[in-house]
């Protein structure tokens, strides 16, 4: 029996547990665990790469999907990073601490490393080593920058193939933009099952991140690329507004609600200390820059949007979506990203952003469709924004979104209401990478979505992610989709491509 278990067994026996913690919490590390089971069952990650750094993250879990397994004390955690797969020239050791409060995370915060270079790394403890994995600091000067975004993992209703075909791409970075679980409980017929009610606790969110985070095509996404995320509603309550919940739950019971999943999700991403949840609250909005190539402004449109408007349905965009006041990114928000696109240096201005932009009305004829949990239930400050861009000319201005489970691309204008009216940037929508199951093409919905929309470039229904390359010159956008997503192994098309030229506003198609 190995040294752990029998002290955790003793412990668990005699209920030396909280007296233990109660001594001094902080201090107590075991530093020489030896563990029966893998820790490394999450994988490992890394994300929101500067010029000299970059964020290593994992967590130690002996039984994932059930709390974790791990005995309720700190453990002390190695890494190691190289310059070279091998490890022949390591450039980086140190101890992590993995705690009980963050359900035995990990995220290390490396600096003086060199610009735009690849590195390795890899953790260790309890007798176990983690897979080795590479990652990437942002440049100081680039030539091109390639990434890939995608959202929308729903376990159940789906196979990760997409990641499969990602993760074989030549990439520096991938963009998640929300929905990477899903709260929902179990549900019928899917290929994909899970065990558990929809989830309300901390410990329910845990589990659930658990869960997506065993699926060895994510794991080996993560192993391959940084990383920068931001989340949607399921990550807390479907459709969710700031403190609005789906459906009745009381104010006070949601704000906890979240407090746990805001906690739960900095458990299991590759972030900085800076975003470490306080409360209910958590600081995610932020910019990263790919030295003169980029400039990436990742929005957070859940926590201070005002309440969906006009019954939150399809409808037409209604005088309270342009009320002063009705905003999805907040005031602090707001100014930080108007400011941020006026000093910006960097040639694209790309928006990690959830919720689709351009009008999209969905009723086909004179009855109008419009989504209001969408930038159109905030309609005044969409166009407040569009404007700004025409004001300051602020050029490149690049929306990469998620949320709708379908492929989209649309020229940004400042007033959506005149075709005719100035075109400020661009907004390509990416599909999700399983929920809603496999899809089709939907070539004919592509032809009544235009009708409806003269801004619409492109629309398909199927599943994958999108493959961008930005150079000094132009940004291309590469739809790629997978035919099914029921059972493994569908192969990857790319459905459609779009270029943006430097300093030109609007797409054509490659
Ligand atoms: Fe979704």
């Amino acid at each position: 029996m190995r040294q752990t278990d029998s002290r955790r067994r003793f412990l668990a026996q005699t209920g030396a547990w909280a007296g233990l913690t109660a001594l001094n919490p902080c201090e107590r590390v075991l530093g020489a665990p030896k563990f029966a089971a893998n820790p490394f069952s999450l994988g490992v990650a890394s994300g929101d790469s500067t010029a000299d750094g970059v964020v290593l993250w994992t967590r130690l879990a002996l039984d994932p999907v059930a709390g974790g397994g791990m005995a309720p004390e700190a453990v002390a955690v190695d890494y190691r990073v190289a310059a070279d797969e091998k490890f022949g020239n390591v450039v980086r050791r140190g101890k992590a601490t993995a705690s009980p409060d963050l359900a035995h995370s990990v995220h290390v915060e490396l600096t003086g490393l060199k610009p735009g270079s690849w590195y390795y790394y890899q953790f260790s403890a309890g007798g176990w080593e983690s897979p080795v994995a590479r990652t990437r600091t942002a440049p100081e000067t680039a030539g091109r920058l390639r990434f890939a975004f995608a959202s929308c993992q729903h376990y159940e209703t789906g196979y990760y193939t997409a990641y499969q075909h990602m993760a074989e791409e030549d990439l520096d970075l991938v963009i998640h933009l929300g929905d990477y679980i899903y709260e929902g409980g179990i549900s019928k017929d899917r290929p994909r099952r899970h065990n558990s009610a929809e989830i309300v606790s901390l410990n329910d969110y845990r589990n659930r991140y658990a869960l997506y985070k065993t699926d060895e095509l994510l794991q080996r996404v993560h192993q391959r690329f940084p990383w920068i995320v931001t989340w949607d509603d399921h990550e807390v309550d479907n459709d969710y507004a700031n403190d609005h919940p789906e459906d009745g739950m009381d104010r006070g019971a949601f704000l906890e609600r979240r407090a746990g999943a805001y906690q739960a999700y900095y458990e299991h991403m590759p972030l900085r200390r800076s975003s470490l949840p306080k409360g209910s609250n958590m600081q995610l909005y932020r910019r990263l820059r790919y030295g003169n190539l980029g400039e990436i402004f990742v929005l957070d449109t859940r926590q201070y949007r005002s309440k969906k408007p006009c019954g939150g349905g399809l409808g037409a965009i209604c005088p309270e979506s342009t009320a002063a006041g009705q905003s999805i990114l907040g005031a602090a928000q707001r100014r930080w990203l108007l400011e941020g696109l006026e000093k910006s240096a960097g040639k694209w201005n790309l928006v990690a952003n959830q919720v689709m932009m351009a009008w999209l009305d969905r009723k086909p004829g004179p009855e109008m469709g419009y989504s209001m949990d969408k930038w159109t239930g905030y309609a005044g400050e969409l166009k407040a924004v569009m404007e700004y861009l025409a004001a300051k000319k602020v050029k490149n201005f690049v929306a990469l979104t998620g949320d709708i489970h379908s492929n989209w691309a649309a020229d940004l204008k400042v007033d959506f209401a005149r075709p005719d009216s100035r075109t400020v940037g661009v907004e390509f929508v990416g599909t999700s990478i399983s929920s809603s199951g496999d899809g089709e093409d939907g070539q004919d919905k592509e032809q009544s979505a235009r009708a409806e929309n003269p801004h619409i470039r492109f629309h398909n229904q199927q599943r994958g992610y999108v493959s961008c390359t930005a150079a000094k010159d132009r940004l291309q956008a590469d739809y790629r989709v997978v035919p099914y997503v029921s059972k493994p192994g569908a192969p990857l098309r790319t459905r459609a491509s779009f270029v943006v030229e430097d300093g030109r506003a609007g797409m054509e198609k490659a």
